[in-house]
């Protein structure tokens, strides 16, 4: 696969004004066009940066939605109202997610199925604790994460995995390419048992540290089609850098 998705995942940062000096920043360099560029905005930001990358070839991305479609949850916003924004993606089961706020591999599932039905890419994070890769069995942890997540998904045309260990998120802390692309082959390997030729064409990213210094040699990896960038995602000239680092 020749393509590749490159995903800023901004968290709970910047305010109105930094978020429209960024992705203006970043709308107004030259990349590769074999690069999918999605920025992952707090909902509040979404509108304007929605403005913004219009005509260009950046995409704007939620970081979490819930899995009702309307009703009586105070302060959680719907794929139907994401949608309504022209959303192309959303970040689900991130681990900080599932760490403060207890998602569950349900919850993500629900959340995943309703995204789809809006016509919503959803990039489904995965990935172990340190403990669980000290244990040893991450792979059954993915695994696990995987199949819960999918559950009932009959298609993953329209999906993106990332694989991001906790260990490595915020942390510094890069897994090692052949550490990434040990679990992305695991990743894909499990995808084709049950949905066969979409697997060879699903993104499969890469997140936790990712940097323009370590960027080149985790997409080198043949099962790695992209990152999902946390902190390196807030400098544009770091972000760009990272972005032409696809081959
Ligand atoms: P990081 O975050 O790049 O700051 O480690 C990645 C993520 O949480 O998606």
């Amino acid at each position: 696969m020749n393509r590749y998705l490159i995903a800023g995942n901004w968290k709970m940062n910047t305010d109105i004004n930094e978020a429209v000096t960024l992705s203006k920043g970043i709308c107004e360099k030259q990349f590769k066009s074999n690069v999918n560029v999605v920025l992952g905005v707090p909902f509040t930001h979404i509108y304007s940066v929605n403005e913004i990358v219009q005509n260009t070839d950046v995409s704007v991305s939620a970081q979490n939605c819930y899995f009702m479609e309307k009703g009586a949850y105070t302060g959680e916003v719907s794929p139907v109202m994401l949608k309504s924004l022209g959303v192309s993606y959303t970040i689900v089961g991130h681990s900080e997610r599932r760490q403060y706020f207890f998602e569950t591999d349900d919850d993500i599932n629900k959340k995943v199925k309703l995204l789809l039905k809006e016509g919503i890419i959803p990039i489904i994070c995965v990935g172990e604790t340190i403990e669980q890769r000290e244990k040893g069995n991450y792979k059954d942890v993915i695994k696990n994460q995987l199949e819960k997540c999918l559950n009932e998904v009959n298609s993953i045309k329209n999906i993106v995995i990332a694989y991001e260990p906790v260990w490595a998120i915020g942390t510094g802390k890069t897994a090692t390419s052949d550490e990434a692309e040990e679990v992305c082959m695991f990743i894909r390997t499990l995808l084709k048992e049950k949905y066969n030729k979409e697997a060879e064409e699903i993104f499969i990213l890469y997140g936790g540290s990712m940097n323009k210094s370590n960027a080149k040699e985790l997409l080198e990896k043949s099962n790695i089609n992209g990152g999902l960038i946390g902190g390196a995602s807030l400098k544009v000239d770091d972000f760009i850098e990272i972005i032409n680092s696809c081959q």
